[in-house]
């Protein structure tokens, strides 16, 4: 069993970057500038953005953090959008998901300008994906699909089961896997809350992909051995014993499914430290693209 050490690989790909970034600066270029706006003050969005904005500084972006309070009106936001879309200063800029009510989502990611997007949510990005177009790939199936390359994992021909169907991930992962090259050519099948029988599905699969957000989900008897198994949970579950009073759980019962496995991501440090280090990379191609 090989572990898909999503925390050295994501540093592998910030120290790549990071020479990117120098070789700009030395021809007296400008940085790729990231702006993440965050609104409201839920404890786990706070966390992943402050990452965000860290890992900026880690390979010389510039970066900037818009805070909005809870009470935000969908105007507000939209009108930030927009100042945002005009600035030159701005290379890429990405909204923190989830919105409190009163924003519909699907408003604010249609205001994003698709060369902007390094999210890679807009309806006009998600459909260059799905032609083969190069665009901006979503950060996770992105991180996802560079772990199974710098690991060699075999995807062509295999059957992947994704579990889970959001527009972040799920649905963006079902795609990618089932496109031509490589990592994909796999036979994808998507699963979600109707989805009937998932134990005798999950367990004709070469490769699982869990982005449910329910710890512990998958369990030995639903994996087959030698599957490959790429954990997407991230789910805070309260535990007193650590210093901030709560621990980091995926969907996989990490003890009993790596026994199984012949490649397995941890949680934490397999999937979402990509996540970061492929926003960058988007951030990056993003400054090349504004400059072209
Ligand atoms: N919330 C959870 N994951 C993501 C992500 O990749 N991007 C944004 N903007 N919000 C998220």
């Amino acid at each position: 069993m090989t572990i898909l050490d999503g925390k050295k690989i994501s540093n592998d790909i910030k120290d790549e970057i990071a020479v990117e970034v120098k070789k700009i600066k030395d021809k007296g270029g400008k940085v790729p500038h990231l702006a993440a706006v965050i609104v409201g003050n839920d404890g786990a969005s706070l966390t992943y953005v402050g990452s965000k904005v860290k890992a900026c500084e880690r390979v010389g972006f510039e970066s900037t953090l818009v805070q909005m309070s809870n009470t935000t009106s969908e105007i507000e936001l939209l009108e930030k959008i927009k100042e945002l879309n005009e600035n030159d200063d701005i290379d890429g800029f990405i909204i923190q998901l989830p919105l409190p009510p009163q924003i519909n989502e699907q408003k604010v990611l249609l205001a994003v300008h698709p060369d902007k997007d390094v999210d890679g949510f807009h309806p006009a990005n998600f459909g260059k994906m799905a032609l083969d177009m190069s665009t901006f790939i979503p950060a996770t199936p992105f991180g996802i699909l560079e772990l199974l390359d710098r690991y060699n994992v075999e995807t062509k021909g295999k059957h992947t089961v994704v579990i889970g169907r959001s527009h972040i991930v799920g649905r963006p992962m079902s795609i990618l896997m089932g496109r031509k090259g490589f990592p994909g050519n796999s036979t994808v099948t998507l699963t979600h809350s109707h989805t009937k029988n998932i134990t005798q599905i999950t367990s004709q699969a070469d490769i699982i992909i869990s982005a449910l957000g329910v710890p512990n989900f998958l369990k030995a008897e639903m994996v087959k051995d030698d599957a490959v198994i790429i954990d997407v949970g991230i789910t805070r579950v309260t535990d007193e014993s650590r210093p901030r009073g709560y621990r980091i759980v995926g969907d996989v019962d990490f003890d009993n499914v790596s026994k199984k496995a012949s490649f397995i991501t941890p949680v934490p440090g397999g999937v979402g430290p990509m996540t970061i280090a492929m926003l960058l990379k988007n951030t990056l191609l993003a400054r090349e693209r504004h400059n072209a």
